[in-house]
C-alpha cells in the first residue's frame, strides 16, 4: 500500500511542482491536501508551458485520478478557469474530482484578506490576497461553505447569509461592492456548482480503494514547513498545515497510509512575504541568485527574498515532517559562487547561540545564521544526469546537507527540464523497490 507525500521543506516555492510532476507519472492517484490558489507552479513539458494553482499537474497524464482533498480551500472561479484552460488544450479532465467537503473561497474572503493586510500597514504578512486566511477562519468558526452546498440553492443562500452576518462591520467599507450582493453571489455560486457538479465527489474512498489495491498514491503538499500555521514562523505563515501529517487530515487517510515523505528544498533559500529569514542576503549575491533562479512568484509575480542554505531550519523541517528523503532543487543556480556559506547555527539576541530552530518569535526575528563555508564549483552542471556527473565539490555540498539533516538525498534537480534530474541510489531504491512507490525509469 504505497503512499508518498511530497512536501515543501522551506518557505514554499522549493520546486515541488517539478518533483510532483515527475512522481505523478508513476502514481495512480494524486491528491492535493491543503492550501488553495495561493500556490502555483509551472510545468514545462515538451516545450509547452502549463501553469497550475489548484489542479494536481498529474492531470496531464491520461487516466490518473487527480483529487482536490477536503483540506484544500477552493476558489470555484479560479478552478473553473483552470479546468476550461485544460479542456481548450485538449486535456481530458474526467479524472479530476474535488472533495464535497472542501471549503469554498467566497467574494467576501478576498475582500477581508485585502482589508486585513491594509489594516496591518507595515506589519502586514504579505499574503497572496487570495482569501485563504479568511476562508480557513470561517471553516474553523463553522461558518464555511463547502462544495456540496453549491448543489442546494436554499442551503447555499442560508449559509451565505449566516456567514456574512458576523462580518458586517468589517465589510462595511465594501457595502456597495456588487460582489457582496446576496442574490448575485448565490446565483454566481449556483452556476459554478452546476459546472463543477461532475467533479464533486466523496474523495477519501477513491484514495482508500487505491491503497487497498496496492496502487501508488501521491499526497501533494503546497507551501512549505516554515509557512505551517502551527510550526512555521507565526504569524508570518499561511493558514493551513503544509506538513506531511496534514496529508492524513486533508486527504482522509491515517498515518499508516503514508509510507514515504519526501521534502523538497532548494540548494539555497527563498521566501515571499514578510517574516523572519535568518540567512537572508541583502547584497549583490542575493540579487544574482534571484536573477539566476528566476525567483519571482508564480502566483503574484513578487520578487522573492533570497538567502544562503539554512540547515538549522532544514533539520527542523525534516523533524516536523518525518522526512525519509530530500529532493534538492536548483543546484545549478549556485554554480560559480565559491565559497558557499551554509548556516549550521544561529546567533540570536545578546549573542545567544542556537543549534535548533527557536520557537520564540522575538528571538527568531533577530536570529542570524552562523556559517561554515563549503567549496563551490565552476563547471556547468545543467547536463548532469548521474551523481557521478557532478563535480566533487557539488557532491560534497549535497553530502554535507544530508549528513547534517540526517536524511538521504533522493533527487537532485539541476535545471527546469524533466530530464535535468538526478535520481540517487537511495531515490532509486525507494522508487523501484522498497516500499514500491514507483518504478522509475533509470
Ligand atoms: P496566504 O497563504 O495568501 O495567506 O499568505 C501567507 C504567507 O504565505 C505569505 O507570506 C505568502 O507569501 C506565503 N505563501 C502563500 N502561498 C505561498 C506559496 O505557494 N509559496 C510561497 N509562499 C506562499
Amino acid at each position: 500500500m504505497p503512499g508518498i507525500a511530497i512536501v515543501g521543506a522551506q518557505w514554499g516555492d522549493e520546486g515541488k511542482g517539478k518533483i510532483t510532476d515527475l512522481m505523478a507519472e508513476h502514481a495512480d492517484v494524486v491528491i492535493r491536501y491543503q492550501g488553495g490558489n495561493n500556490a502555483g507552479h509551472t510545468i514545462v513539458r515538451e516545450g509547452e508551458t502549463w501553469k497550475f494553482h489548484l489542479i494536481p499537474s498529474g492531470i496531464l497524464y491520461p487516466g490518473k485520478s487527480c483529487l482536490i482533498g477536503n483540506g484544500v480551500v477552493v476558489d470555484p472561479k479560479v478552478l473553473l478557469e483552470e479546468i476550461e484552460g485544460l479542456k481548450r488544450r485538449g486535456v481530458d479532465v474526467r479524472g479530476l474530482k474535488i472533495s464535497a467537503n472542501a471549503h469554498l473561497i467566497m467574494p467576501y474572503h478576498l475582500l477581508l484578506d485585502q482589508a486585513g493586510e491594509t489594516r496591518l500597514g507595515d506589519r502586514q504578512i504579505g499574503t497572496t490576497r487570495r482569501g485563504i486566511g479568511p476562508c480557513y477562519a470561517d471553516k474553523s468558526a463553522r461558518l464555511g461553505i463547502r462544495l456540496q452546498d453549491l448543489l442546494d440553492e436554499k442551503i447555499l443562500k442560508q449559509k451565505i447569509a449566516a456567514a456574512m452576518e458576523p462580518k458586517r462591520q468589517s465589510l462595511r467599507p465594501f457595502a456597495k461592492d456588487p460582489a457582496l450582493d446576496l442574490h448575485t453571489m448565490t446565483e454566481d455560486y449556483l452556476s459554478y456548482g452546476q459546472r463543477l457538479a461532475p467533479h464533486i465527489a466523496d474523495t477519501p474512498p477513491i484514495v482508500w480503494n487505491a491503497l487497498d489495491a496496492d496502487r501508488n498514491v501521491l499526497y501533494e503538499g503546497a507551501q512549505g514547513a516554515l509557512l505551517d500555521i502551527d510550526h512555521g514562523t507565526y504569524p508570518f505563515v499561511t493558514s493551513s498545515n503544509p506538513v506531511a501529517g496534514a496529508a492524513c487530515v486533508g486527504a482522509g487517510v491515517g498515518p499508516r497510509d503514508i509510507h514515504e515523505v519526501w521534502g523538497v528544498a532548494k540548494a539555497y533559500v527563498t521566501r515571499v512575504g514578510a517574516g523572519p529569514f535568518p540567512t537572508e542576503l541583502f547584497d549583490e549575491v542575493g540579487e544574482r541568485i534571484r536573477e539566476a533562479g528566476h525567483e519571482f512568484g508564480t502566483t503574484t509575480g513578487r520578487p522573492r527574498r533570497t538567502g544562503w542554505l539554512d540547515l538549522v531550519a532544514l533539520r527542523y523541517a525534516a523533524r516536523i515532517n518525518g522526512l525519509t528523503g530530500l529532493a534538492i532543487t536548483k543546484l545549478d543556480v549556485l554554480t560559480g559562487i565559491d565559497p558557499l556559506p551554509v548556516a549550521t547555527t544561529y546567533t540570536g539576541p545578546e549573542g545567544a547561540r542556537f543549534d535548533h530552530f527557536p520557537y520564540n518569535q522575538s528571538v527568531l526575528h533577530k536570529a542570524e545564521g552562523d556559517y561554515v563555508d563549503r567549496p563551490g564549483w565552476h563547471d556547468d552542471i545543467a547536463g548532469a544526469r548521474r551523481w557521478e556527473d557532478l563535480p566533487q565539490t557539488a557532491q560534497d555540498y549535497l553530502a554535507f546537507i544530508s549528513d547534517f539533516v540526517g536524511v538521504p538525498i533522493v533527487l537532485v534537480s539541476v535545471g527546469p527540464g524533466r530530464e535535468q534530474t538526478i535520481v540517487t541510489d537511495e531515490g532509486r531504491r525507494v522508487m523501484g523497490g522498497g516500499s514500491g512507490v514507483v518504478a522509475v525509469k533509470a
